[in-house]
Formats: structure tokens, sequence, C-alpha cells
């Protein structure tokens, strides 16, 4: 498995960049992170999570989350996606729906830490925008 060479003594400890910029400034709340968004619903490549250093994805039926409360802001994952859902929360919609998905389901679905095989149909959704509203599934997947 291939892991980017960054802060691993950080990711050990379970003590994330934020963690210590929330040290340096005590009730300060600094929400940098990257999520997953729209594009990746139905594809599900899952390039993504062979490269994170603290395994922080998380994964549904037929999307996949990053947990905020770990990832360490590294960027490595966002290249990976062929089809650009990975983006920073600055990039997030006004209303940080994004953001608030990834949250709230990297609690509940299982994490994903190996490759595995994505859906056979993923071309047909591509280029198609607004797949939240026709296809997004609460359903866990099954983790690796
Ligand atoms: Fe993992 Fe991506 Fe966060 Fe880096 S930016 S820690 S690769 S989810
Ligand atoms: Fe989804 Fe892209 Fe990862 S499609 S599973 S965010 S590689």
């Amino acid at each position: 498995m291939r892991k980017a060479g960054i802060d691993f003594a950080a990711a050990r400890l379970k003590k994330t960049p934020a963690d210590r910029r929330r040290g340096l400034f005590p009730g300060y709340q600094f929400s940098m992170t990257y999520i997953v968004t729209d594009a990746c619903i139905k594809c599900k490549f899952m390039d993504c999570v062979e490269v994170c250093p603290v395994d922080c994805f998380y994964e549904g039926e037929n999307f996949l989350v990053i947990s905020p409360d770990e990832c360490i802001d590294c960027g490595v994952c966002e290249p990976e996606c062929p089809v650009d859902a990975i983006k920073p929360d600055t990039e997030d919609e006004p209303d940080g729906r994004w953001l608030k998905l990834n949250s709230d389901f990297a609690k509940t679905w299982p994490n994903i830490t190996v490759k595995g095989e994505p859906p056979a149909d993923r071309e047909e959704f591509e280029r198609e925008t607004g797949k939240f509203e026709k296809y997004f599934s609460e359903k866990p997947g099954k983790g690796s």
C-alpha cells in the first residue's frame, strides 16, 4: 500500500495539525479538512483510500466520506480521484452541506483502507451532476 511521507508521528498519536493549532489558539475553531462531494456518488473508484496516511475514509453503499476529525489536511487524496470528487472544505457549498454529510456519516459507516471493486456501471455516472438528490444511499458499505 502506498503511503504519503508526511506527519506520521502526529497520525500515530492521533494528534493532528488541527489539534496542535487548537492548542495554540484555545477556543478558536479551525475547520480545515478535505471532503468528498457529489461526483463520487455511484462512481466510487476508491483510489483515494489507499493513499490516506491516517486511514480516515468511511464507506457507504455508493459513496465514501472523510472524517473531518481525523483528516490531517495533507491533500494527498485530492489528485487521486478520477472524477475530482475530493475538495478542501473551503470549496464546499455555501451551506456547508458536504462537510456536514462527511462528518455525520464518518461516525456511522465502516472504515475503508483497501481499494475494492468499483461499480461496473460507474462510467454512466461520471459526468452526471446533482447525483445526491437522485441516488445517495445512507446504507453503509462493507468497509475493509
Ligand atoms: Fe487522508 Fe485526504 Fe485528509 Fe490527507 S487530505 S488525511 S489523504 S483524507
Ligand atoms: Fe469517490 Fe473518488 Fe474516492 S470517486 S471513492 S472520492 S477516488
